[in-house]
Order: C-alpha cells, then sequence, then structure tokens
C-alpha cells in the first residue's frame, strides 16, 4: 500500500482553500486537520477538504500525527507558526513572502536547515511551464535588462491593506516576479526605491503605498526595474510580467505562459495548467522523494526574495540605495 501524507494547514482563508484543491488531486495525501483563529473558516474549510477544525495552531499540532504542514497565514506570522511545526520535525509549505521581519526568518530558515526538513516557499510562479521554458530560453546568456511590471488594485484582502501587515504591494505580490528575476538573472546586490502613498487611493483605511518604481543592480551586471501599483481595477488586462533582455532576443514570462520576441516574429507557450498546480504537486513529490534537495523553491530562495523587496522598503524610506544583505544562496557547511 502507498504510504499517505498527512497535511495539516496553519490558516484556512483564500490560498489555504486554493492550495488544498491541488492536493485534493495527489493520490496519496490526505488532509487531516486545519486550525484557524477564526473558528468559522476552520470549520468551514474542513467541511469542504475532510480533517479536523481547531482554533489554535498548537493544539493541532500536538493532538494530531502530520508529515507536512502549510502555513498559510498573514505574513508577519510565518516565522513564528512555521517554527512551531519545525521545532516538532513537521515538513512544510510556507506561504512568501517568509515573514516581514528578516532576523526570524532567518531562524525559520536556520532550523528547517539544522532538520533536514522539506520546506517549500510557494512561489509558483517557478513552478510554471512559462518559467521553465523562459529558463531554456535564457540558458546561460548574460540578461542586459530585468523589467518587472505588476499592474494591480487596492489588495481584496483587507488585512493586505495595511502595509505594516502585508510590506506593501512589492513585497507581498511583486515579490513573484523578484523571485523569478533571481532565478533567471541572478542575486540581486543592490536596490534603490521610491514609492508614492494617497495619489490615487484616498480611503483613509488603506494604509498602503499605491506606486512603487525600484531600480536593482544584479550581481551578473544585469540592471533592473520594478513597477507595480495598487491603483488600478481587478479586469485589468495587462498580466504580470517580467521581462528579460538578452542580446536581440526578449524573453518574457507572465502567469499565463512565456513569450520570446526576436527579429522574424513573436513565439508563444501559453501555460497549460493553473497557476498553483505545478507548485502543490512539486511539494508532494519532495515528500514521496523524501529529499529537501528536491525542493526548487526551498525556505533559504524565500529568504533571499524576502531580503530583497525589505531592502527595497528601506530604501524608499532612507531615500538612499541599499545593499542586500549577503545571504548564501545554499545551507553554510556545518549549520
Ligand atoms: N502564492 C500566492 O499566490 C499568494 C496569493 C495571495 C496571498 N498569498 C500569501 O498567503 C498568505 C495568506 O493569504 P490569504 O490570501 O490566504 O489571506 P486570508 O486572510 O484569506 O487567510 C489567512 C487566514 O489566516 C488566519 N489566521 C491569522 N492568524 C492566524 C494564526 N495565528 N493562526 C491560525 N490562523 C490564523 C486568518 O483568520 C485567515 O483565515 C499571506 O502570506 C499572503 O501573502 C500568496
Amino acid at each position: 500500500m502507498t504510504a499517505r501524507f498527512r497535511i495539516g494547514f496553519i490558516g484556512a482563508g483564500r490560498m489555504a482553500n486554493i492550495h488544498a484543491g491541488h492536493l485534493q488531486l495527489e493520490h496519496d495525501v490526505t488532509i487531516v486537520a486545519a486550525a484557524d483563529i477564526d473558528a468559522d473558516r476552520a470549520a468551514g474549510f474542513t467541511a469542504q477538504w475532510g480533517g479536523a477544525a481547531y482554533t489554535d495552531h498548537r493544539a493541532m499540532l500536538d493532538h494530531e500525527e502530520l508529515d507536512a504542514v502549510y502555513i498559510c497565514t498573514p505574513t508577519a506570522t510565518h516565522a513564528r507558526l512555521g517554527l512551531d511545526a519545525a521545532e516538532r520535525d513537521l515538513h512544510l509549505f510556507v506561504e512568501k513572502p517568509l515573514d516581514l521581519d528578516l532576523a526570524a526568518a532567518t531562524r525559520l530558515v536556520h532550523a528547517v536547515e539544522r532538520r533536514n526538513l522539506i520546506a517549500m516557499t510557494g512561489f509558483q510562479w517557478r513552478y510554471t511551464e512559462g518559467y521553465q521554458r523562459a529558463a531554456e530560453l535564457i540558458g546561460d546568456e548574460p540578461v542586459a535588462l530585468v523589467n518587472l511590471r505588476w499592474y494591480w488594485t487596492r489588495p481584496p484582502i483587507r488585512w493586505m491593506w495595511d502595509r505594516s501587515q502585508a510590506g506593501g504591494q512589492l513585497v507581498d505580490q511583486n515579490i513573484h516576479l523578484v523571485d523569478v528575476s533571481l532565478g533567471l538573472a541572478g542575486p540581486v546586490d543592490t536596490v534603490y526605491a521610491i514609492y508614492n502613498e494617497r495619489q490615487a487611493n484616498q480611503e483613509p483605511e488603506f494604509l498602503n503605498w499605491d506606486a512603487y518604481a525600484v531600480t536593482l543592480h544584479y550581481r551578473s551586471g544585469a540592471v533592473g526595474v520594478s513597477a507595480s501599483t495598487y491603483a488600478l481595477f481587478p479586469e485589468i488586462q495587462e498580466p504580470p510580467a517580467a521581462d528579460f533582455a538578452l542580446r536581440d532576443r526578449l524573453v518574457r514570462v507572465t502567469d499565463r505562459g512565456a513569450s520570446l520576441f526576436v527579429p522574424s516574429g513573436v513565439q508563444e507557450w501559453p501555460n497549460s495548467e493553473p497557476l498553483h498546480r505545478g507548485v502543490n504537486r512539486a511539494f508532494i513529490a519532495a515528500l514521496r522523494a523524501g529529499d529537501p534537495k528536491a525542493v526548487k523553491t526551498p525556505l533559504r530562495s524565500g529568504l533571499i526574495a524576502t531580503a530583497v523587496v525589505l531592502a527595497a522598503n528601506e530604501s524608499a524610506h532612507t531615500g538612499q540605495p541599499v545593499a542586500v544583505p549577503a545571504l548564501p544562496e545554499s545551507a553554510p557547511a556545518g549549520g
């Protein structure tokens, strides 16, 4: 008989439900429990996907026999909740960004690496066909310019209106494109950011920036810009896009696929499956393999991308370029 992987969720809101839907497609996965401080959320989730409902994640971790936990709570809680699960030797899927507190996020990364846990950051773009095609198209060729663009509206989830809880658009959303660029153009050394607020969104409860202009300097020599906004409307027909300019070629990754622009025309490779399918399939495949190295986006990759976007927030605050903390791409030998 195939072993079954017993999964628990901490946070049973929007993303938890999306991931649970994809986990249903895996033949050897059972959702055994969910913990949410909102009892109705926890009960609604387990009514749909199965398992026992809790309002305290520690009670769930103490009472349930689990193999892995999905952390799908507001960002500022990720490291604390993740550590509670890691200390019980549970494998982890952690939503991005890793946390708003880089020191706490670093402690979580060290804990999972010390225990050799399978631990993935929820960077679903990296598992799409479009990303993989773009990686093949770029290969080892030097990238000249990176352009990361995300046009969006006021977030549909209210706690994200508050930058002290979600970090602002760059930290909360465009971190996906920053991570795509780290994968395709290499590490970022320095950032310089200018944001504005109350240019577009006047609601008193909108405690956030409206627009984000960031310059990124990649160690490879590539230069990049990130332009993103909460000023627009959800029906906007321009998908978020990461552009990579190489000699005589432009490679574009969107949430719909990849494109190649060359002198003879444009070639497109649309994704054939929903955006969050690959990341969930890959997490369960890593559990089956029992191999932390099978994970393409370990928590360390989440830490590195989080360091870039938090450095941009610092730059917007100080008005100065900020050096991104130098973090090794793999666990230092000896832990
Ligand atoms: N990967 C993606 O595409 C993607 C998209 C959107 C959001 N996210 C990330 O996913 C995370 C969750 O976002 P969401 O959109 O699901 O938000 P949400 O508000 O829909 O869900 C969060 C849930 O966590 C619960 N919660 C809060 N504190 C808790 C605690 N201490 N213990 C247990 N439950 C707690 C809330 O009651 C809520 O039900 C965020 O970090 C967000 O940045 C990722």
